[in-house]
């Protein structure tokens, strides 16, 4: 088919405008071969009428899907860069489970912008699989977008063909995870089950959506596909992935694309063969902004704080004997009656050295000096979940509910990492959702 040059012009930039793809001449088999589908199928004569109609449409209608599947390049394949998964399995995932274990907070969410057929999220799903034993009682999320909607139906299927495993795939990945039949190999049911796909323009559709899929995340992995797009068009697809992750969140790109990453506010964090980006946790700026404000008369309140923070930290890294001894000091050196945090963290580790009944106590008093200690609330919720009293739990959930709901949504809660008021929120509904469908509960 001949497409006039100025007809092949102008579908370039409106796919520019429309999706970001920079297309050059070498593509204009691609584009004819989608004209060659939609001119019968829409009862279209010449080229020039598709231009037209395409100029028309929306961006998701069906003449626009054609025309996207052929220019859109959808390569990919099971754990695709595998020193970005290794740092992902072996440094990110773990030191973030560990977190979130110590906070009694198990919850991780996860989106792979720029999907194509679904083997990016999957390997995550995998990998998630293999680092938690205890996988049933995690509130696990992985968001997967495309705006090529035939990839995702093919990606909602679960069945590959060889061509997704390379030689850079670990060989026990197809051998565990998959079932061979015929030619294909299809994808274990429970790893299809924690992928949620879902179509979605990166240039055009608004996101982060407060509260929605696409916010509050721990961690977003887009490669080989801003590679497509004009500088300017990936800064502002970089900007709002950081607004959209969680404080302290990763962001994971292709090699090709790092610049615009590194352009940013994001920390880059050096692993082996691989350079992964980390938005700043909240700790981190608030202690820049401390030191920024602080006056030198604050000193003395500022080495109390000090252990309390090493004590969270050592809570953090799961180290309770050095988190208690922390406490012991901040205990003896000012006296705990008007110390809820001193309260709550001495609850953390006796709750994870095995004193439930302890820790109950201690959330408790944490509570009793400050009532509108959103943290205590939650965890003394989640306590008593376990111990099978889910009236008392609702009620603590749904103080917490109240308090963080007047809150910014990206506000940082006191004494977590990396915790922010709309994590906790939409936790809460998460949990409160939970208790009211289990029938034994209420
Ligand atoms: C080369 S694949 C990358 C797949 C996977 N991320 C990987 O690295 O293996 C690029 C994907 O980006 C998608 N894409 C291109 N422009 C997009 C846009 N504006 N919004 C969302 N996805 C887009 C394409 O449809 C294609 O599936």
């Amino acid at each position: 088919m001949q497409i006039q040059d100025s007809d092949y012009r102008y579908l370039c930039n409106l796919i520019q405008t429309r999706t970001g793809l920079v297309l050059d001449e070498k593509r204009r088999d691609d584009v004819a071969r989608a004209l060659n589908i939609i001119l019968p199928a829409f009862n279209l004569k010449t080229p020039h009428d598709a231009t037209l109609a395409l100029a028309r449409q929306s961006t998701d209608s069906a003449m626009w899907r054609h025309l996207i599947d052929a220019v859109a390049i959808g390569e990919t394949y099971f754990f695709r860069n595998l020193d970005q998964f290794n740092a992902l399995q072996q440094h990110v995932l773990p030191d973030l489970i560990a977190k979130r274990r110590a906070a009694n907070w198990k919850s991780i969410r996860i989106w792979s912008a720029g999907c194509a057929t679904g083997e990016e999220p999957y390997s995550l799903a995998i990998v998630l699989r293999e680092l938690l034993p205890d996988i049933e009682s995690w509130n696990l999320f992985i968001l997967a977008t495309d705006l090529n909607e035939n990839s995702l139906e093919y990606a909602r299927r679960g069945i590959y063909k060889s061509r997704s495993f390379r030689q850079e795939t670990p060989a026990s990945v197809r051998q565990r995870w998959f079932t061979a039949r015929d030619e294909s190999y299809e994808l274990e049911a429970s790893v299809r089950r924690m992928v949620k796909f879902a179509p979605m323009n990166l240039m055009a559709d608004e996101y982060p959506i407060p509260d929605g899929d696409t916010a509050n995340l721990d961690l977003i992995i887009c490669r080989n596909v801003t590679i497509y797009f004009s500088a300017e068009a990936t800064q502002q697809v970089i900007t709002r992935f950081y607004q959209a992750l969680n404080p302290g969140g990763w962001l994971v790109v292709g090699h090709a694309e790092s610049t615009a990453s590194s352009n940013h506010d994001f920390i880059p964090r050096n692993f082996p063969n691989t350079v992964l980006y980390q938005k700043p946790s909240a700790a981190t700026t608030r202690r820049a902004a401390e030191q920024r404000n602080t006056p030198a008369s604050a000193l003395p309140q500022l080495v109390d704080r000090e252990l309390l923070a090493e004590a969270q930290a050592a809570a953090d890294r799961q180290d309770w004997a050095e988190a208690s001894a922390l406490l012991e000091l901040a205990e003896r050196d000012r006296g705990t009656r008007m110390q809820p945090e001193v309260h709550y963290l001495r609850g953390l580790v006796l709750l994870n050295t095995g004193d439930s009944e302890g820790s109950l106590r201690a959330f408790r008093r944490a509570l009793y000096c400050d009532s509108g200690f959103v943290l205590a609330h939650y965890t003394l919720g989640e306590v008593y979940e376990q111990h099978g009293r889910p009236k008392d739990a609702r009620r603590h959930w749904r103080r917490a509910q109240g308090i963080v709901s007047k809150l910014d949504p990206q506000q940082p809660l006191p004494l977590t990492e990396e915790l922010t008021a709309g994590m906790l929120n939409e936790l809460l509904t998460y949990r409160l959702k939970a208790l009211q469908t289990d029938k034994g509960n209420s």
